[in-house]
């Protein structure tokens, strides 16, 4: 079974693993007042988002399932339960993300839309849509 919870302040070298593990090639900078959302399956994390809580906005920074887990409803999971808590913040949400992600549609399901600066695609949640 499939667990959602919010990473505790003492468990950031954990999400930080974690991330590196989905992410070798890339540096996910997880500071101490970012809000972590972990999958664990048991006592295993098997998938993250990770939401800055800048000023003014949200900006979901970037979210990943362990490569043998995906496919399962987990980033959906995921997802559901990291706008749940965006929503209830009422401010406005942002993403970044490669356009030929194949994430775009799980996020385009939760109402974002692709803004394009320069070259560049930002997806945008406007509050409550
Ligand atoms: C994107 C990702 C988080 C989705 O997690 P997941 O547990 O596989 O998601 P779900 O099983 O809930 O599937 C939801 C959607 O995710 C996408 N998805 C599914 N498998 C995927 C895969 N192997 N790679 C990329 N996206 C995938 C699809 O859009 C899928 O919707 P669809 O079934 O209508 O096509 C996961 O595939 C992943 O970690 N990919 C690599 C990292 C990444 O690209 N992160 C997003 C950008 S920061």
């Amino acid at each position: 079974m499939i667990r959602i919870r919010k990473m505790r302040r003492t468990e950031l070298g954990r999400a930080r693993l974690l991330a590196h593990a989905i992410f070798p090639r890339s540096v996910v900078k997880i500071d101490a007042g970012d809000t972590v959302l972990l999958a664990e399956a048991g006592k295993m994390p098997v998938g993250f988002v990770h939401i800055k809580n800048e000023r003014g906005r949200l900006l979901l920074c970037g979210m990943g399932v362990a490569a043998s887990m995906r496919g399962q409803g987990i980033g959906t999971l995921l997802m559901e339960k990291a706008m749940e808590l965006m929503a209830a913040s009422g401010k406005p949400v942002y993403l970044k993300v490669k356009a030929m992600n194949k994430a775009v549609n799980l996020y385009a399901r939760y109402g974002f839309f692709v803004m394009k600066f320069g070259r560049a695609h930002v997806l945008v949640k406007k509050p409550n849509s």
